[in-house]
């Protein structure tokens, strides 16, 4: 990777777009054309989840072949997988939870983490360690938009991205709130689309939700 390539902190990965679409390939010949489908509708920070054996190659990929993009690792558990994410050329990782040998591993290799948190314990172990842009994961499942105005009082200082059953029509909701940056979801890029090509569809999705507005 060339080394003039612009660094992102997570704050900025999390203001670039109301949304940072949480994406799942299984076949490296999709990551391009998807990437360059969410790039067309508006949407350039990419989180390719490392679930799949071919992740690691869709992200590489991207990062070689749409400079446009900002490509990421999601579902970052190890530091391991940030490495192996780091070397692949991810620019941010985003991780389900946190321990403090995941905030650690990505520190050391300067990858921006977006760390999980669903409680306030959790929320308190990421801010000790100096992360104070956090996921809220599974947002949905763990109390919604109501969990997060109750954090916004003890947790005046922390900026979330809630993430988990997150969709088009209840993102402005998370939107409107004042600790939210902008939120997470797969919905832009839907498994029976990428399964058929259908590049278009996603390109549209993205500039539906391109268009939400932060209040
Ligand atoms: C995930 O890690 O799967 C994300 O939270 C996406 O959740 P969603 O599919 O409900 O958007």
């Amino acid at each position: 990777m060339p080394t003039t390539l612009q660094k992102f902190t997570a704050l900025q990965v999390m203001h670039d777009a109301p949304v940072i679409p949480v994406i799942v390939l299984n076949d490296v010949a999709h990551a391009v054309p998807m990437a360059r489908a969410l790039v067309s509708g508006g949407i350039r920070m990419l989180e390719v989840t490392l679930r799949t054996p071919s992740a690691l190659a869709c992200i590489e990929a991207i990062a070689n072949v749409v400079p446009e993009a900002v490509v990421g690792a999601g579902t970052v558990r190890t530091p391991a997988d940030a490495k192996a994410a780091a070397n692949a050329g991810a620019r941010f990782a985003v991780s389900p939870g946190y321990t403090p040998l995941i905030g650690q591993a990505c520190r050391d290799l300067g990858l921006p983490l977006l760390p999980g948190v669903a409680t306030g314990s959790e929320i308190m172990m990421a801010q000790q360690d100096g992360f104070t842009e956090l996921k809220f994961f599974p947002a949905m499942q763990a109390g919604g938009p109501a969990m997060l105005k109750a954090w916004s009082g003890p947790f005046f200082d922390v900026k979330f991205c809630p993430t988990g059953g997150v969709t088009l029509q209840n993102a402005p909701e998370f939107l409107a709130l004042s600790n939210v940056v902008c939120v997470g979801g797969s919905w832009l890029v839907p498994a029976d689309a990428v399964a058929k090509g259908d590049w278009a569809v996603i390109t549209k999705l993205a500039r539906e939700t391109a268009a939400l507005k932060k209040s």
